[in-house]
């Protein structure tokens, strides 16, 4: 399987280089010494991976050739936008009107996006973000793969299954060895070009442990690497990164310093925003976000939280539903609706169109099997299949019954390839 396809090479400044697909030119960070002029790579994220060989390039791109143009018809079809259709609602038009000539929403407008529940009215806010999606990142749709590696953790997050407070949940660490042979498995079996590797925050794995791992898979399986263990010290991020990970995720959860502290007991927002925007100056791609739904959490907060990660120059946002897990202090609360999250996700693409991919996350797909594709509908464009060992995801239990939780990975990438064809998009990370 293979989700990206083979760009050539046409120009080499610096770092920097410029690449050809099937017309369309995206420049990419190299850091390949051996780079020329000519030769085949597949990037992600903005970076280049690796080279391929011209036969294997070029037999790659004839399969690619038709089915790409034809997926772009499709995306076209179902992303066409009429918003001057009789009986609808003029103050909405007009709002939405806003982004789609560049000019940027007032918070009071987002706030009432925020609050649209009339059926109709959603179906107009989701197919201008869908719209938006296309204009600005063509049929792209990211395929990330995510280890969860240990599920051991110090911390006491009130709504998290696999806080140190859950003294039912049973714990495992997979050895180095385990995790070698996932990535392997993710990258060089199924084709993963990028990978998170996530933990709890467990101090059962040294930096250098993880620095050494992260350097055995990209000198083996060249892919791009996210890493995501929680706060490992402003010092762990440069290591990991000198290790070759380029991409963090991390959450800052919610925006909100009162709610932050409640849910945090002796954690501070500011300490994990500083950890966001190191990672950002050392060159990291950023991937963050919240949670939504949370107790007590308003309409402003989330709107705060949207512009947070855009502020924190996101390269994707990661936005989810709280689900309740029974073994801990969040246990009664409520849950947010499909709607209360697709409708975040419409409106972060309305407040960043061009830059940052929408995850859909898998708390989303939890809440519902057809939110996927709502969501991708809606102005997402990224989805990150599970391809931890399938004897460790159901520990890995952040929250009850995740989906995926046991799908091989085979059956994923079926499920995913098929919707995605549907949807008229490609598998792979063009838009650069
Ligand atoms: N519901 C939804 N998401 C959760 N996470 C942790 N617990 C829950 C829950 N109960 C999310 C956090 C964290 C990510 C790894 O998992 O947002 O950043």
């Amino acid at each position: 399987m293979c989700y990206a396809i083979p760009g050539k090479v046409e120009k080499i400044e610096d770092r920097f280089v410029t690449v050809d697909y099937f017309g369309e030119k995206r420049r990419a960070i190299n850091e390949l010494h051996d780079l020329a002029i000519g030769d085949y790579i597949y990037a992600q994220g903005g970076f280049v991976i690796n080279k391929i060989p011209l036969a294997e390039a070029q037999e790659i791109l004839a399969v690619w050739k038709e089915e790409f143009f034809h997926l772009q018809e499709v995306d076209l079809k179902l992303s066409r936008l009429d918003l001057k259709k009789k009986g609808v609602d003029e103050k909405l038009v007009r709002i939405l009107d806003k982004p789609l000539v560049g000019q940027p929403l007032s918070q009071e407008e987002l706030l009432y996006l925020l609050s649209l529940n009339n059926e109709h009215q959603l179906q107009l806010l989701y197919k201008t973000a869908n719209f938006l999606r296309a204009k600005h990142h063509k049929n792209s749709c990211c395929v990330h793969g995510i280890i969860e590696i240990s599920n051991y953790c110090k911390r006491s997050c009130a709504y998290c299954g696999i806080s140190l407070q859950n003294h039912s949940a049973k714990r495992y660490r997979m050895s180095r060895e385990e995790i070698l042979e996932a990535a392997r498995q993710a990258i060089d079996e199924y084709g993963f070009k990028a990978l998170v590797l996530q933990s709890g925050e467990d101090s059962g794995y040294k930096i250098e442990e993880l620095a050494e791992i992260i350097q055995q898979i990209k000198a083996n399986w060249p892919a791009l690497i996210f890493i995501s263990f929680g706060e490992i010290g402003l010092d762990g991020l440069e290591v990991l990164y000198k290790a070759g990970a380029r991409g963090l995720l991390m959450r800052f959860e919610t925006s909100n310093p009162g709610i932050y502290q409640e849910l945090h007991p002796g954690q501070d927002l500011n300490i994990r925003l500083e950890h966001i925007r190191k990672a950002d100056q050392i060159g990291y791609l950023i991937l963050t976000g919240g949670l939504i739904g949370l107790p007590g959490q308003t309409a402003g907060d989330i709107l705060n939280d949207i512009n947070l990660a855009k502020e924190l120059n996101a390269e994707m946002f990661s936005f989810g539903p709280f689900l309740a897990h029974p073994q801990t202090p969040l246990a009664k609360f409520p849950t947010p609706s499909e709607e209360d999250v697709v409708r975040v996700l419409a409106v972060a693409r309305l407040i960043d169109p061009a830059k940052a991919k929408i995850l859909v996350t898998t708390a989303l797909e939890t809440l519902s099997s057809a939110s996927r594709k709502e969501a991708l509908l809606a102005g997402a464009n990224s989805v990150m299949l599970n391809v931890t060992p399938l004897q460790y995801r159901p520990l890995y239990s952040i929250y009850p019954n995740r989906a995926h939780q046991s799908e091989t990975i085979e059956s994923q990438i079926q499920g995913t390839i098929s919707l995605l064809k549907s949807l008229g998009r490609a598998p792979t990370d063009l838009s650069i």
